[in-house]
């Protein structure tokens, strides 16, 4: 029984006050923060407890297994890991030691932010005393994680690629979707996957998954995926959507004709090629050899060159694969624009005319610009953004690329080889959103788009970004803007191969 008239009676009611947080008062339950008093001081820890609560956090006092979040404003990360370890945390790997950035943000928010790279202190704990490295937080959205080109679990995220495109074959959208979404986690992970444990609680990372890596992880190799590399129908869809103009529409129906290879395809009188599929076939062994970086380039200069020509004022962007880095692409992708508003349409245009008059466009199928900012926001997300493009076939001379051989089949002596090239020309005023659709990767941009709409109330496509709550649309000079408008930390585009 405790005397109120006691100071040191006092002090212990105060402290078990704070000790005791009713559940109604808890709003997120999942979460359970730990503020170390080291650097911070017992005065500034006790503030920063108190406004934690009252926006509805879990506070602990007492540093257990049970906390989730640790905050602390020491840097010195070996020093604070110590301390921690010395406190006997059961699960290292279960508790994320952040930066006191995290705890300030998440006051700001008011709930808690989702953790980036610059809110970590132990981003990597070389403390582990099982060797499996494993990062503390992989985020559920690509654009979230880094990824650059260096994949260090191939041997898996090969085999989720032939799974998902065997589901996308069989149009079962959403398992195909799964699985390119596993790769692009295991794509981004720093370290090579050894064992099952090392990816249980990561995003994306299901059963069926993970039954395919513990397999590989015991055998070298999945039964599931074997099977499809080995199926006849399997093997002739790949065939004949690697043809530039076919799809996994076209070429299920050609297989369910019966046909099997190019020539079947060739010699089936019924069948009516349209112009891009007979420009497929055509250019099909160029067009399927992969394009060097030194041809990019050459092709930029090359497109730059004639760009000059018509205006001083135009502007070519190296976009796609390249722009993140690849050494190889499926084809070149490029931003042609000029500060003109409304003069892009035409400089694509003319720029295409004199491609052809030089005699180096072998195919152009052109899509007129639909772009009308009247008509934004747009709510539904569309494939095929609506500015005016290109998708070409470009020949291209092995003098014009520099220090390099023309990639080509063995034995072929022509001297030049077809490329698809993408010209994609958005107004000056759209650029920054145009440069972010096209820079990619696929999984990069689906993961931005659905981080704006669910975590941020926002939309964004190639065209523009729009905030709902606020019914207005933020613009952008550049990427970097368009990132601080989402509240995402800045990720470089070699930093987007997810
Ligand atoms: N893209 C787009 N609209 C299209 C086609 C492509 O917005 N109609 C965007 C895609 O989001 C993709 C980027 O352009 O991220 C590049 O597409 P693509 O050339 O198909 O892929 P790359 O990443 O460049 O890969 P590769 O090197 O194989 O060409
Ligand atoms: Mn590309
Ligand atoms: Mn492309």
């Amino acid at each position: 029984m405790f005397c109120p008239g006691l100071p040191l009676a006092r002090k212990r009611l105060r402290a078990v006050e704070t000790r005791v947080q009713s559940h109604a008062e808890v709003k997120f339950q999942d979460i359970r923060l730990y503020l170390v008093e080291k650097k911070m001081g017992s005065s500034r820890r006790n503030f920063l407890t108190h406004l934690a609560r009252s926006k509805g956090f879990c506070v602990e006092d007492v540093l257990s297994n049970e906390v989730t979040h640790v905050v602390s404003e020491d840097h010195q990360a070996s020093a604070l890991w110590a301390w921690l370890k010395g406190r006997g945390l059961k699960d290292p790997l279960k508790t994320q030691v952040l930066d006191i950035s995290w705890f300030t943000d998440s006051m700001g928010a008011g709930k808690p932010v989702a953790v980036e790279s610059r809110h970590l202190i132990l981003d990597t704990l070389p403390i582990l005393q099982d060797s499996t490295p494993t990062p503390v937080t992989v985020s559920q959205y690509a654009c979230q994680r880094r990824t650059t080109l260096e994949n260090h679990n191939k041997i898996f995220t090969d085999a989720f690629e032939v799974l998902a495109e065997n589901y996308e074959f069989n149009e079962i959208a959403g398992q195909c979707l799964a699985f390119r979404r596993a790769a692009s986690v295991l794509k981004s992970l720093p370290w090579v996957v050894e064992r099952l444990r090392a990816v249980q609680d990561m995003p994306w990372l299901g059963d069926h998954t993970q039954g395919v890596i513990k397999e590989i992880l015991q055998c070298g190799r999945a039964f599931e995926v074997e099977k499809i590399l080995s199926d006849e129908r399997y093997q002739t869809l790949k065939l004949f959507t690697s043809v530039f103009g076919v799809g996994p529409k076209t070429a299920e129906k050609w297989y369910r004709r019966g046909l099997r290879s190019f020539t079947d395809v060739l010699a089936e009188p019924s069948i009516h090629l349209n112009r891009m599929q007979q420009s497929g076939f055509l250019h099909h062994g160029d067009i399927s050899m992969a394009v060097s970086k030194a041809e990019a380039q050459a092709l930029g200069n090359i497109i730059e060159e004639v760009a000059r020509a018509i205006t001083p004022a135009g502007r070519l962007t190296l976009t796609g694969g390249f722009s993140r880095g690849k050494e190889f692409g499926h084809d070149v992708d490029f931003i042609l624009t000029t500060p003109e508003l409304g003069m892009e349409e035409p400089l694509l245009l003319a720029v295409i005319d004199r491609l052809k008059q030089q005699g180096i466009l072998l195919f152009c199928d052109y899509h007129a610009s639909s772009f009308d900012m009247g008509k934004l926001p747009c709510h539904r997300f569309e494939a095929m953004d609506h500015f005016a493009k290109g998708f070409l076939i470009l020949r291209l001379e092995g003098s014009q690329v520099e220090g390099q051989e023309l990639q080509r089949a063995e034995g072929d002596n022509r001297g030049w080889r077809a490329v698809r090239v993408d010209l994609v020309s958005p107004p000056m005023d759209r650029y920054a959103f145009a440069v972010l659709g096209w820079t990619g990767s696929r999984q990069f941009e689906r993961d931005l788009r659905k981080f704006a709409r669910v975590e941020r109330k926002m939309l964004l496509d190639n065209h523009m970004l729009y905030d709902k709550t606020k019914k207005q649309f933020l613009e952008a000079n550049d990427e970097k803007d368009i990132f601080a408008h989402l509240g995402l930390e800045y990720t470089e585009p070699w930093q987007r191969n997810a």
